[in-house]
């Protein structure tokens, strides 16, 4: 069986600290499977584009294509770089430059004890968002006119086409199909971005009449963050544009027990696809050791799911479901352990 080739990019903060977690738990599953994991660190991030002045290399996009099958990317984040400018190039640069339009959002509650809402059960919290992932506000088309004056003007673009959104929202019903899941919501604000948003419920009903098993159902994007708090046992798959996309999954990460629960992969299917998990930098806690790192272990399951590996993405899940269930959890999830020693918790699982 042919090896898996990873390009490992920890980045900024807490980003080094729980990639170094998901890597061991990655050494650890090659260990116990007998298969090949090969993974490559890369040094881009905020300390790399200080001293050197790069962000993401000229030559590194045809060297990921050409000689990995996917990336797993920490986070990227430092107030050292305050106009964020190495993740713009890194993080979104990959995102458009790779055309990886579906950000794939799990949202499953591992224990009740994880939910900050009253009596939910797992099953309660058990849905995926797929927010577009290369449009919207996020492609920083607009400018400034007379900046710095009293008279300054400052435009952002949200871009929306109908190539765009139809592919996000063929991906979300396509996936419900697949996985016997038999609802599902788009979110939008249609009522206000009459023009953008329209597009969205034009292509929605469009698409969801070719999905006749599956329940097409719209909320607007506020009556949407709500639904989620007040019942989120009604959500199977959730679509939303980018920006939209963004917020409801920090909620929908506190659901499941905060940022640092958190998977997701941005993907363009049968592509070079990267995973990060949910959260960023978390600046205060970086060089702690106390950042949760699993949400980027599950980030690291998610990814060998993708790439075929389904019996070992199930056994990191496992691992880590029993590690919640045993307390063997970092403060964040009213543990007492460190970030290295709930990655040693749930490598040493694996290796039973
Ligand atoms: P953040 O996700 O870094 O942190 C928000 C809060 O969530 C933290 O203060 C902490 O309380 C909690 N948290 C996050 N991850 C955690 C973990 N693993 N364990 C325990 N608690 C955790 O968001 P922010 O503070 O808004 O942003 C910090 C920096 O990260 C910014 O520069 C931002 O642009 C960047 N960012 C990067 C990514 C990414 O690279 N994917 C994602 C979000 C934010
Ligand atoms: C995320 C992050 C990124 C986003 C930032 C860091 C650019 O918040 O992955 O959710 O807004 O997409
Ligand atoms: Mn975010």
């Amino acid at each position: 069986m042919s090896a898996l080739r990873i390009a490992v990019v920890p980045g900024d903060g807490i980003g080094i600290e729980v990639i170094a977690e998901a890597v061991r738990v990655l050494e650890a599953v090659s260990a116990a499977s007998g298969r090949t994991i090969r993974l490559t660190p890369f040094p881009w991030g905020a300390d790399h584009y200080l001293k050197t002045g790069v962000t993401l290399p000229p030559d590194a996009l045809e060297m990921l294509q050409e000689g990995f099958d996917a990336i797993l990317l920490g986070a990227m984040g430092d107030p050292r770089v305050p106009d964020n400018r190495h993740a713009a190039d890194i993080l979104l640069g990959l995102r458009f430059r790779l055309d990886l339009y579906v950000n794939y959002r799990p949202v499953h509650l591992f224990h009740e004890k994880l939910c900050p809402l009253k009596g939910r059960a797992p099953e309660d919290v058990d849905f995926e968002v797929f927010r577009e992932n290369t449009e919207g506000l996020y492609v920083m088309m607009g400018g400034h006119l007379k900046k710095g004056t009293p008279d300054e003007v400052a435009t952002e673009v949200d871009l929306n086409t109908r190539k765009g959104v139809e592919r996000i929202i063929r991906h979300a019903f396509a996936h419900a199909k697949a996985r016997g899941r038999t609802k599902v919501v788009m979110a939008d604000k249609s009522n206000v971005l009459i023009h953008a948003h329209d597009l969205w419920q034009r292509v929605f009903k469009a698409v969801a009449a070719e999905y006749t098993g599956v329940e097409a159902t719209h909320l607007y994007v506020d009556n949407l963050a709500l639904q989620m708090v007040r019942d989120p046992g009604q959500f199977q798959v959730i679509v939303t544009s980018n920006m939209f996309g963004d917020i409801v999954t920090d909620l929908a990460a506190g659901l499941q027990g905060g940022l640092g629960m958190a998977a997701s992969g941005n993907i363009h299917p049968g592509r070079l696809s990267l995973f990060e998990p949910v959260h960023g930098s978390a600046p205060k806690f970086a060089g702690k050791g106390v950042a949760n790192p699993m949400g980027a272990i599950l980030t690291a399951g998610l990814m060998l799911e993708h790439l075929g590996w389904t019996e070992e993405a199930r056994r990191v899940e496992r691992a880590v479901r029993w590690a919640v269930e045993n307390d063997r959890t970092t403060p964040d999830i009213g543990g007492s352990l460190g970030t290295r020693e709930v990655g040693e918790e749930i490598t040493q699982r694996l290796r039973h």
